[in-house]
């Protein structure tokens, strides 16, 4: 599976809501139908890891009424479409923080990945309860304590080794979509997304379709990314004479 590692920050629920009259939580449920035709559409345009923001750790400020509501939300979307991942080879795996998410929502969620483990075609990434900085402190403190027990020597840690602690075997996001306009990447894969493309639309996210994320990746394609090296076929060219 060489294909791409798609991101998408989905913002907007709330506005969307409230542009139709409705109150926020309707707009998380709207989101829902954007996410499973997004789901759907993205094996067929070269995407096979999709990371979704779904609950940052900083939205246990929002009233418990819309926390109780989203966590109800994500039983409910692990309940009834957990049939069609697997059928589609959809693998569902959760990242974040499990210890908070109410019980009855967690158990849906972990036996969704526990269904779906063997799926091929997508690897659907659903951040919930997530913060990047936690899960860059979590891979410190694991590191440090190999240190304590003396079984890793503190000059042994490097960004590479940093990087297989916090990412595993995932692939770096190439490419990261956030609707709704706002331009922030709200704790969301803060060291994966060292090199990623990003992406900013006005849609909000009830709005978002797959044609919208092949528009999102046509523009993906026109863009160059360098990684800090000269572009190739400058490289290859001598420079012309500076005289
Ligand atoms: C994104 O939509 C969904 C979550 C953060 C859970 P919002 O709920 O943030 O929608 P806005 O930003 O208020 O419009
Ligand atoms: C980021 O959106 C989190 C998710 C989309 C789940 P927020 O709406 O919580 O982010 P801020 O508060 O606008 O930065
Ligand atoms: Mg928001």
């Amino acid at each position: 599976m060489n294909g791409m590692h798609v991101g998408i920050i989905m913002d907007g629920n709330g506005r969307w809501a409230r542009g139709q009259g409705k109150p926020r939580w309707r707009g998380h449920l709207a989101g829902v139908d954007s996410l499973r035709d997004v789901v759907r559409g993205a094996p067929d345009l070269g995407v096979t890891t999709l990371t979704v923001y779904a609950f940052s750790a900083d939205n246990w400020k929002r009233p418990p009424t819309e926390v109780g509501r989203l966590f109800w939300l994500l039983r409910e979307y692990c309940l009834r479409e957990r049939a069609e991942l697997l059928e589609n080879g959809v693998r569902v795996t959760h990242i974040g923080r499990r210890d908070r998410i109410p019980r009855s929502a967690l158990r849906q969620l972990e036996e969704t990945e526990h269904a779906t483990a063997r799926g091929r075609r997508l690897h659907l990434r659903l951040a919930i309860d997530y913060s990047a900085r936690w899960a860059i402190a979590e891979a410190t403190h694991a590191l440090a304590r190999k240190v304590k027990r003396g079984q890793l020597d503190p000059n042994a840690i490097t960004p590479d080794l940093l990087h297989r602690r916090i990412c595993g075997n995932v692939p770096e996001p190439d490419f990261i979509i956030r609707t709704a306009g706002e331009q922030r990447l709200s704790d969301f894969l803060l060291w994966e997304l060292a090199y990623a493309e990003l992406y900013f639309t006005p849609l909000l996210w009830p709005d978002f379709r797959r044609g919208d994320l092949a528009v999102a990746l046509s523009e993906y394609r026109q863009r160059e990314r360098r990684f800090g090296a000269v572009p190739a076929e400058r490289a290859a060219k001598p420079e012309a004479a500076a005289s």
